[in-house]
């Protein structure tokens, strides 16, 4: 028991839950450090020590610089990702639409760029932008292009040969730029990027929307074609909010009121609501709204209560940024690309030689309020699980700390739900508290409380040095019960020079009747985190010096006065994917 000393730091009154768990391989004593490794040099693959912090099964290229997804489409069963690459450094510059493609959207075959600069329309770099499924399934690509003049211009681009799945060639079309700012439409021509997937309207012509921005005022303009090369712009913008910026990335898609599959983009009618996603350049957040559009008049009215700004809906309360959706078809499901940034320093980017990861692709779909969506890591990841850990039903006391052991803690999946029994014990909710962020900073895993914080300790160190703190908090508010998710960076890694920002959302799930339901994607320097069964996401970069391959552990922990009941808990290491 002589590592408790050094968890007391962390919980006010410790107790190291000293239970045996009973595993497919044979019993593992929880809480207790040396039976911990017995299983896993098999299975992680080591990463090189020299990169502590690349991922074992997310997408990133083999080095440089990425961002922005682009054009994610499913074509004759193949999945493909293009994606924004400098091919230079692991630093921003000229961009190339990079290309990997995949069948089960877990494992990645590169191929050359699809896209690259060539052309008076895209000299300085091949930014952002879409695929559309045409006609007889034929494929575009509609990319912005930043001109000579540094000017941003939509330009169409289409496979060389339709009989290769792969889609290796792409040719730019003739008539390029498609979409350009002119005196006469008042665009501004640094604010005109990131074309759509369009979709068609009752008229059977294609519409499109651009991100842009007037006087600080954001908007998504619309084109319309009857040709997909032809493009006029419409008088009015499909959508526009005051003082909200530069809107990057605009994302436009039907989402199902009756089931949670996914539509195809031009479906619409009377149990369809829209969605409508920017990327707020000035906050570097992905916020949208659900509301209805009027395909005759184009325009898009969100609901009453959806806000489109800085303190609207957001697809994840952490890292993620640039994101964009595709319908497959082959599986009936709408599916969500992200770019996730990292948290350390330019010149860390360049010694490490790489520079930002895909999310994990997650299938999203209308919640049964109709207030707000859903998202779920896709269910292919899951073939990654192997080495199923299963803690029995049981109540963790206030201040208890419970390792979970047995898997690759460095490279995990772990699903837990909590049940909370006394709820009147809740703390009250200050009507100040009214940001989830401020309030997780404020309130970090140290802080003890009355019901929470419990939830996980990942990416931990053995002597808990370091962690990372995913939990949840139940607060008494003026007629319900408030639940607060956080992800707590601050003790992430013993060297302070990385970005260490606590994250935190509002979890809309009622603890009187339902359980609250945690699951963590865990790959060495990222941490996605699903509450609720993805009602509130938040994704973490972290970089831990001692919490490393093998030195990596799991808890769960209960640091609130109250017990809770973990009716269920399961881990599992991940393989490692193929991966470019
Ligand atoms: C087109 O792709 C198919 C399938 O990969 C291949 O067999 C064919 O040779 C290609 N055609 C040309 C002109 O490259
Ligand atoms: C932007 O604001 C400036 C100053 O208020 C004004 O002169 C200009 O006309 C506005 N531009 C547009 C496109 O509204
Ligand atoms: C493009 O479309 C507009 C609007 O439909 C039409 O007026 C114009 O003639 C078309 N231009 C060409 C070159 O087809
Ligand atoms: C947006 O700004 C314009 C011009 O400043 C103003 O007339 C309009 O009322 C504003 N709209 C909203 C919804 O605040
Ligand atoms: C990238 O990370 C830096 C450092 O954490 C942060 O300041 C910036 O806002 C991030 N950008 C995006 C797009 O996430
Ligand atoms: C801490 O971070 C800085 C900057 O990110 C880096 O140069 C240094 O090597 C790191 N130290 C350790 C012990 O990882």
């Amino acid at each position: 028991m002589a590592k408790l000393s050094s968890l007391l730091h962390l919980l006010a009154a410790s107790v190291v839950l000293a239970i045996s768990v009973l595993l497919g391989h044979g019993v593992l004593h929880v809480g207790a450090s040396r039976s911990v490794h017995r299983n896993l040099q098999t299975t992680v693959e080591s990463t090189s020590a020299m990169q502590p912090y690349r991922t074992s099964y997310h997408f990133q290229p083999p080095s440089n610089w990425m961002n922005d997804p682009n054009g994610p489409m499913i074509y004759k069963g193949i999945y493909h990702l293009f994606y924004q690459y400098n091919l230079l450094g692991p630093v921003p510059g000229h961009k190339v639409w990079a290309h990997s493609t995949s069948t089960d959207l877990v494992n990645w075959t590169p191929h050359v760029p699809a896209i690259v600069p060539s052309e008076e329309y895209d000299v300085n770099g091949c930014w952002s932008g879409s695929a559309t499924i045409l006609q007889e399934h034929k494929p575009a690509i509609l990319y912005t292009g930043v001109n000579r003049q540094n000017q941003q211009v939509q330009n169409l681009a289409v496979p060389k040969n339709l009989s290769d799945p792969y889609l290796i060639e792409w040719v730019k079309s003739p008539q390029n730029p498609l979409m350009e700012p002119t005196a006469m439409n008042m665009i501004s021509p640094d604010s005109f990027r990131d074309p759509t997937t369009a979709w068609v309207g009752p008229d059977g012509g294609w519409r499109v929307i651009i991100g842009s921005q007037s006087n600080r005022t954001g908007m998504a303009i619309s084109y319309r074609s009857e040709d997909f090369v032809n493009w006029t712009k419409a008088e009015h913008p499909l959508y526009s909010a005051n003082d909200t910026g530069m809107w990057e990335c605009p994302d436009f898609f039907p989402v199902s009121a009756q089931a949670p599959v996914g539509l195809d983009t031009s479906i619409n009618g009377p149990n369809v609501k829209h969605v409508l996603k920017v990327s707020l350049s000035d906050s570097q957040h992905d916020y949208y709204t659900i509301g209805t559009y009027n395909s005759v008049t184009d325009t898009y009215v969100p609901v009453e209560g959806s806000v489109d700004s800085n303190s609207g809906l957001r697809y994840d309360y952490g890292k993620y940024y640039a994101s964009k959706t595709f319908f497959d078809s082959k599986n009936n499901r709408r599916i969500l690309w992200a770019w996730i940034n990292e948290s350390s320093s330019a010149d860390d980017d360049i010694n490490k030689g790489w520079s930002g990861i895909q999310a994990i692709p997650r299938t999203l779909w209308l919640d049964k309020s109709g207030k707000q969506l859903v998202q779920w890591p896709i269910l292919e990841i899951e073939k990654l699980r192997t080495n199923q850990v299963d803690l029995p039903n049981q109540l963790i006391e206030g201040g208890a700390i419970l390792e979970v052991s047995g898997i690759t803690a460095a490279q995990a999946d772990v699903e837990v739900s909590f049940e909370v029994k006394e709820l009147e014990k809740a703390e009250v909710l200050d009507p100040t508290w009214t940001d989830p962020q401020m309030l997780c900073s404020r309130k970090g895993a140290s802080v003890k409380g009355s019901l929470g914080p419990f939830g996980l300790l990942v990416m931990a160190s053995k002597g808990l040095q370091e962690y990372t703190a995913v939990f949840f908090r139940i607060f008494k508010g003026q007629n319900k019960y408030v639940v607060l998710m956080c992800s707590d960076q601050s003790r992430s890694s013993i060297n302070n020079s990385n970005d260490k920002t606590t994250y935190g959302a509002f979890l809309d799930v009622d603890p009187l009747h339902e359980k609250l339901s945690l699951r963590t994607l865990i790959d060495h320097s990222i941490v996605e985190s699903f509450g609720g069964g993805g009602k509130s996401c938040i994704t973490a970069r972290v970089y831990p010096v001692l919490a490393v391959d093998d030195g990596t552990h799991l808890h769960v922990f209960n640091n609130g006065a109250e017990s809770v009941g973990v009716p269920k808990l399961s881990a599992w290491s991940m393989k490692k994917a193929r991966i470019n």
